[in-house]
């Protein structure tokens, strides 16, 4: 059979067509192919990216826990030490040279608190030492004072002078002995069940007389109005806290100081007020250290050495109680409150 070239076209023309899907399909087939590798090719990239960013923040979180935390244990140790703080050994065990200059801290803390002990352990000794010639001198100014019948004006005047410095020694000198006791762990208390109002009453009749020397009215709890509140605790330490904030407020006071005891449900409050300048309240963080003195008295010259009221912070403390300078409301003067735990 022959083939007409109409035939013949009609067939180029569909052979033809079918050439073009084809080759039109696997075009788009390839094109798919190529997107499909290509999004698995972008897809791995951002996850290694991904992984390479996880990674990073680990390597970096790691790296710097591992230096700033040593870093950190030390300055807060130093900062401990800089405050006085009892401070605990740095404990870090790092293998490298942060371990090595822990060590060297703590040997240098350790070397600290053996040259601290020896420090007080001297001082302790000598004011120990000279507590007894003090006390002999200031016993024989008043035996030779006795010895004398008349002493002419010079010789009054000297007496005197010796009599003052000597008892002002041995106040200083039994201080410094109490606050190295309670510094070092050496202070004890013997208490015993009494009523408060004992060594209340008997700090305040002890400076009755310089109160009214000095023109100050001293109020305190009467025998007959006050009801006991009997406490465990060490009388006479408890006279030398009164003693102590008595003999400021009447230092300070411009015409009273007022002594109140206060029976609460669980502690008892010793109230010691006065009506002088008060306390600035920039003297008032500091006004438990030792040595601290603040504000002065301007027509007074004799005053002390800022050690009382740190023993009364010691004592008060170690019957378990606090002691605080407060707020008196708007009115002129000086507050200060013993808060004694009342046991069972
Ligand atoms: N009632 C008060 N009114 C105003 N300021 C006071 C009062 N009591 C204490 N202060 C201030 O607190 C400071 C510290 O008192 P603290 O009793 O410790 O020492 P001192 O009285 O100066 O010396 P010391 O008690 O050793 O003889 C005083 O120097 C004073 O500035
Ligand atoms: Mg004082």
């Amino acid at each position: 059979m022959e083939i007409g070239i109409d035939d013949q076209r009609e067939i180029d023309s569909k052979l033809n067509e079918q050439i073009r899907v084809k080759i039109r399909s696997n075009l788009v087939s390839a094109e798919q192919a190529a997107h499909r590798t290509a999004d698995r090719t972008e897809r791995r990239i951002l996850a290694l990216i991904l992984g390479g960013v996880i990674v990073g923040a680990f390597s970096v979180y790691f790296i710097t826990r591992s230096v700033v935390r040593p870093i950190d244990q030390l300055v807060s140790a130093t900062d401990r030490v800089n405050r006085g703080d009892p401070v605990q050994r740095v404990d870090i065990r790092s293998g490298d040279e942060f371990e090595i200059l822990a060590s060297h801290f703590n040997q240098m803390v350790a070397e600290r608190e053996r040259l601290d002990k020896m420090k007080s352990d001297f001082m302790f000794m000598v004011t120990h030492e000279l507590n007894s010639p003090i006390a002999v001198a200031a016993g024989a100014v008043d035996l030779l004072k006795g010895t004398i019948d008349a002493p002419n004006e010079k010789q009054a005047k000297y007496l005197g002078m010796i009599h003052r410095s000597a008892a002002r020694l041995q106040h200083l000198t039994a201080d410094l002995v109490d606050l190295m006791k309670l510094e070092g762990g050496r202070f004890s208390l013997r208490p015993q069940l009494t009523d408060i109002h004992e060594p209340v009453r008997s700090a305040c009749q002890s400076l009755a007389p310089t109160a009214e020397e000095r023109g100050i009215r001293l109020q305190y709890p009467s025998v007959d109005a006050a009801p006991g509140i009997v406490l465990n605790i060490d009388s006479d330490r408890m006279e030398q806290v009164i003693t102590n904030l008595v003999r400021n407020a009447i230092r300070f006071a411009a015409s009273k100081v007022e002594v109140r005891v206060v029976d609460e449900e669980r502690e008892c409050l010793i109230w010691v007020e006065d009506d002088g300048p008060g306390v600035d309240e920039n003297d008032l963080p500091k006004l438990f250290d030792k040595f601290y003195r603040g504000k002065q008295m301007p027509d007074q010259n004799k005053s002390g050495s800022g050690l009382g009221l740190s023993i009364v912070k010691g004592i008060v403390e170690s019957h378990g109680g606090t002691v605080q300078a407060t707020d008196r409301g708007g009115r002129p003067g000086a507050n200060f409150v013993v808060r004694l735990p009342k046991h069972g």
